[in-house]
């Protein structure tokens, strides 16, 4: 087939990704500093004066150099592992800046988080409340603890990232939180500072977050007419960002309403944003390695990133914009654009229309800064690939491309 030449007129913003693809290599991510402060500024302005504390869900994307950003911004911290603990210790949080979520915290996970004196353990299950409270007993202290609890509501978001409906594994039942609450209230290695929700991720619809805070709120009204005085409501995360050009929620308005709940109650709103604050300020960069078509079948665009470095698709069937950075002529045409795993899921997108491209054509995958490098594996020996940060007009390396030796050096 005969090529066409790529444009040669190019935006600064897209000739930045193709000098950054050529000197890094791809796949690569690449992240943008601003639209993360601007994304976090938007949150933090919303609030007004209502005391809150933002802490930055690490899952979404734990690199170093952007857990400092959020540090640097006056964000707090939601870690979901020992692990991310570390991290948001190491990028400079405080131990009372950390609140500490998971489903299944292991006894050296809770050991440590009571040590550390953590704002707050979000407590999963009467069992773990239990744990908790034998070892800071031990420990000869007392841990803050929050309850995580079920509201029993949908988050119409994809049941693989729905967590606040009563048959999933996350938190206790809403109905019996406040016998729980009375249970950490009585025990004498425990102090109940908070509530906790989060009913799920990429939500689009202001209702369901709104109901869960309103439940928690409710929650709080009637544990103070018991006496428990709590100190924050943690509303949790889940704002959907629009990976398709669809409606999403204001996040300024989802503050606000937030506020409007919680305000009778005078409490602090702790929430838990992770997408919202840094998915779409990443792409990956990815080079096309070959382009098959045979009659009668699909156009086949394969690329060198692939489930390896964005999970999402594979996943949950997610959908993300690609955009070739240097479109040839002629006319867009349905193509797949797959990964170079042998696996039917490794596919970035089914049908899609794409403008021609052909091999070594570089492209953009937009909005993978959150749940892309941090869900990113070595299936088939592929190394971790690098990752770079956009920042002041200049970009660096925050994370070197891991070499084969780095990824073999754990073995015998
Ligand atoms: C407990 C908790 N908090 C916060 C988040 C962050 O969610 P998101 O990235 O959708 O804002 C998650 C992710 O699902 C979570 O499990």
């Amino acid at each position: 087939m005969a090529s066409t030449s790529p444009a040669t007129t190019t935006d600064a913003a897209t000739a930045r990704l193709i000098d950054i693809a050529a000197a890094v290599g791809t796949p690569c991510y690449v992240y943008d500093a601003d639209a993360v402060r601007a994304a976090y500024g938007v949150l933090d302005q919303a609030f007004g004066g209502y005391p809150h504390a933002i802490h930055y869900a690490m899952k979404a994307n734990s690199a170093l150099a952007l857990v400092r950003l959020l540090h640097g911004l006056g964000g707090h911290a939601d870690a979901n592992s020992l692990g991310e603990v570390d991290v948001a210790l190491r990028c400079g949080f405080a131990p009372d800046q950390i609140v500490f979520t998971g489903v299944g915290k292991s006894a050296a996970e809770i050991d440590r988080a009571v040590a550390l004196g953590l704002l707050a353990i979000n407590v999963e299950s009467p069992g773990e409340l239990d744990r908790i409270d034998q070892r800071a007993v031990a420990q000869g202290t007392i841990a803050r603890v929050a309850l995580r609890v079920n509201p029993d509501i949908d988050a119409r978001s994809h049941p693989h990232i729905s967590t606040g409906l009563r048959s999933s594994k996350f938190g206790v039942p809403i109905d019996e939180a406040p016998a729980l609450f009375r249970e950490m209230a009585s025990r004498r290695g425990l102090t109940p500072v908070g509530a906790h929700v989060h009913i799920g991720s990429q939500i689009t619809t202001l209702d369901p977050l709104i109901r869960a805070a309103e439940a928690v709120v409710a929650l709080a009204h009637a544990l103070r007419d018991e006496g428990i005085d709590l100190q924050h409501l943690d509303m949790g995360g889940g704002l959907g960002i629009s990976y398709d050009g669809g409606p999403v929620v204001n996040p300024a308005d989802y503050v606000r309403a937030l506020v409007a709940a919680a305000s009778g109650s005078g409490l602090k709103i702790a929430i838990e944003p992770g997408r919202v604050l840094v998915g779409p300020a990443g792409v990956l960069l990815t080079r096309v390695v070959d382009v098959k078509q045979f009659a009668g079948a699909k156009r086949f665009i394969v690329v060198d990133a692939g489930m390896t470095e964005l999970m999402r698709p594979a996943l949950y069937n997610a959908y993300h914009r690609i955009d070739p950075l240097l479109p040839r002529d002629g006319a867009a045409e349905p193509v797949d654009v797959v990964g170079p795993i042998c696996e039917s899921t490794d596919a970035y997108a089914r049908d899609r229309r794409l403008l021609p491209v052909e091999v070594d054509d570089l492209l953009a995958v937009r909005d993978v800064g959150a749940y892309g490098a941090a869900m990113a594996h070595t299936y088939l020996r592929r190394p971790l690939a690098p990752e770079v940060l956009i920042d002041g007009g200049e970009w660096r390396v925050i994370r070197r491309r891991q070499t084969l030796d780095e990824l073999l050096a754990l073995e015998e």
